[in-house]
């Protein structure tokens, strides 16, 4: 996926990539799941009661991983990699078949964590990530993508799942407008999050709109239209009572807290206060407030350990020497950050860096991309054992 921006215009960028086929690993055993039905309230932090479940779908990534590791000690800390919880990412209708496997082995204090991420024209100001529907595809997003996930998340009413909702699509509406791919895009973005947020508003259920990241909607003159499109989207949802706020950094590099921020020190940096995801989330989170809308944030911290990497903050793709950042926690010292997860799934690629591809992004083939990396979403060895080598906390 992603992002990027200089001081007003932000233009962002993406990957998309159908992983690997529907995942097919028996489910692990079922650790007692909820003998009756799951009521999350999404007025409180549903962190503090439910852990984020490692899911069988990125286990099954890390096992594989493994055979090809001949470092033994190095294979003995990506083991340890299969245990963090993370969020399965929806990215096609094929791979609503990785839900219900997926469900199988949740045990009762653990919360699913599913990213919605099949808009038409997806991927707008970035091509990594374009999607299987066309700019027009509304109906099916709803009929064939969206309504087949309400079904099995109403027949799972024993499970909790957290949702982030379709990342980058309504922060492109807001900084990349110009562009004609997110001009075409915009209806059918704005359309498909409202009948998302409003049709999968269940009991079991906690959602998070994707808000971008503090080097995008953090710019002085992104936050109030950032925070306005977010909250149109809410209303358009009809104030879903199941939406809990933002998820910020998705598949991004920024520090929770650095001080002064990464970016600090350049010329543009007078015109973005939000230096860090912490101070992003607190500026960008009063902004919704006024705009009415729910404002509590969780933030990737997947891939954040290290920084100083990006040779401009609106790089995006497959940074080298990036590292594991902080094991997804509810203790994050912030009122409005209810969790640090993870998000972006370490050792899948932010998009290909093959120039001949139909989605080579020229991102991907910055000097401060790994390279070679495959489509996104598929596997890069390489990159994951890079990430486990950066870790930090280490594993
Ligand atoms: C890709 C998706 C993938 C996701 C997680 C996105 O950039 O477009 O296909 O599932 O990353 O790796």
């Amino acid at each position: 996926m992603k992002f990027s921006q200089s001081a007003v215009l932000a233009f962002a960028a993406s990957a998309a990539a159908a992983p690997s086929p529907t995942h097919q690993e028996s489910p692990r055993a079922a650790a007692a799941a909820c003998s009756s039905a799951v009521t999350l309230d999404a007025s409180t932090n549903v962190w503090k009661k439910y852990t984020l479940h490692a899911n069988t779908f990125y286990r099954s990534e890390i096992e594989a991983a493994l055979t090809s590791m001949s470092d033994d000690s190095l294979a003995a800390k990506a083991k340890k990699v299969a245990d963090v919880g993370s969020f399965l990412w929806i990215d096609t209708i094929e791979n609503i078949g990785k839900v219900e496997p997926a469900i199988a082995d949740v045990p009762c204090d653990h919360i699913l964590g599913l990213v919605i991420y099949d808009l038409p024209g997806r991927d707008c100001a970035a091509k990594a990530s374009n999607g299987e529907l066309a700019v027009g595809e509304i109906s099916r997003y709803k009929s064939e993508y969206i309504d087949p996930i309400v079904k099995i998340l109403k027949a799972n009413p024993k499970t909790a799942f957290a949702l982030i909702i379709e990342p980058d699509s309504l922060p492109n509406l807001v900084t990349n407008a110009d562009l004609q791919t997110c001009k075409d895009s915009a209806s059918g973005y704005r359309d498909g999050v409202a009948y998302a947020i409003k049709n999968l508003n269940l009991p079991n259920v906690v959602m998070y709109l994707d808000a971008g990241h503090g080097g995008w909607l953090g710019w002085d003159a992104n936050l109030k239209p950032g925070a306005q499109e977010l909250a149109k989207a809410f209303k358009a949802g009809g104030s879903p009572k199941q939406l809990r706020g933002i998820a910020t950094n998705v598949a991004g590099w920024n520090s929770w807290d650095k001080s002064p921020g990464e970016f600090s020190d350049k010329s543009d940096a007078k015109y973005n206060k939000c230096q860090n995801e912490k101070t992003y989330i607190t500026t960008f989170g009063a902004a919704l407030k006024t705009a009415g809308m729910p404002n509590h944030a969780i933030v990737d911290t997947g891939r954040n350990a290290v920084t100083g990497l990006r040779e401009e903050w609106g790089n995006w793709c497959n940074v080298k020497g990036a590292g594991f950042g902080v094991r997804p926690t509810s203790t994050t010292g912030t009122e409005l950050a209810d969790a640090f997860v993870w998000v972006k799934p370490g050792g899948e690629s932010d998009g290909t860096s093959d120039e001949s591809a139909d989605r080579f992004d020229s991102f991907c083939g910055k000097s401060d991309a790994y390279q070679p990396s495959p489509e996104a979403g598929q596997w890069n060895q390489a990159y994951f054992e890079e990430l486990l080598q950066n870790a930090k906390p280490s594993f």
